[in-house]
């Protein structure tokens, strides 16, 4: 049975009460959501819309704006793979794309790990990877039980 209105309001809260009074504080509540509970629910929009006294469309278009904010659940772990320049220039792309074809993981581009002396990189459910080759991205996704 799929869940539609419920969520962690107290998890939310928690983040509300410890980064809603930041400077310019909707990223930072968004990014602590996301850390809370893995991606920010629809259903808390109206909840840090009203805490942060701003308007829903004003929460929901900066959540769906940045691609690094999911509305659902990841659906396996999550494989982050930089495509900013240091790593482009090494065969980053090409690591995302061999990411995207293996499936078994929520592959997600970003733009910059802060891994550029050690590109291309890649994060594995928050743990870093520098120097990454075909080999060992392989290697990784087998480690986590992506088939190939
Ligand atoms: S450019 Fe890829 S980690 Fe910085």
């Amino acid at each position: 049975m799929k869940h539609t209105d419920s969520y962690d309001r107290q998890a939310v809260g928690q983040v509300l009460a410890e980064r809603g009074r930041l400077d310019g504080p909707l990223m930072p509540v968004l990014h602590g959501v996301q850390e809370a509970l893995g991606h920010v629910p629809e259903q808390a929009v109206q909840q840090i819309a009203h805490a942060l006294n701003l308007s829903r469309a004003e929460v929901h278009g900066v959540l769906t704006y940045y691609h690094h904010f999911r509305t659902e659940p990841a659906q396996g772990p999550v494989l982050q793979v930089c495509r900013a320049e240091a790593c482009r220039s090494v065969g980053g792309e090409q690591l995302l794309q061999r990411a995207r074809a293996a499936g078994g993981c929520e592959v997600e581009p970003v733009y910059c790990l802060g891994l550029c002396a050690l590109a291309p990189a890649v994060m594995l459910e928050g743990q870093p990877y520098g120097r990454m080759s075909a080999q060992r991205l392989d290697d990784l996704l087998d480690d986590v039980g992506g088939p190939r």
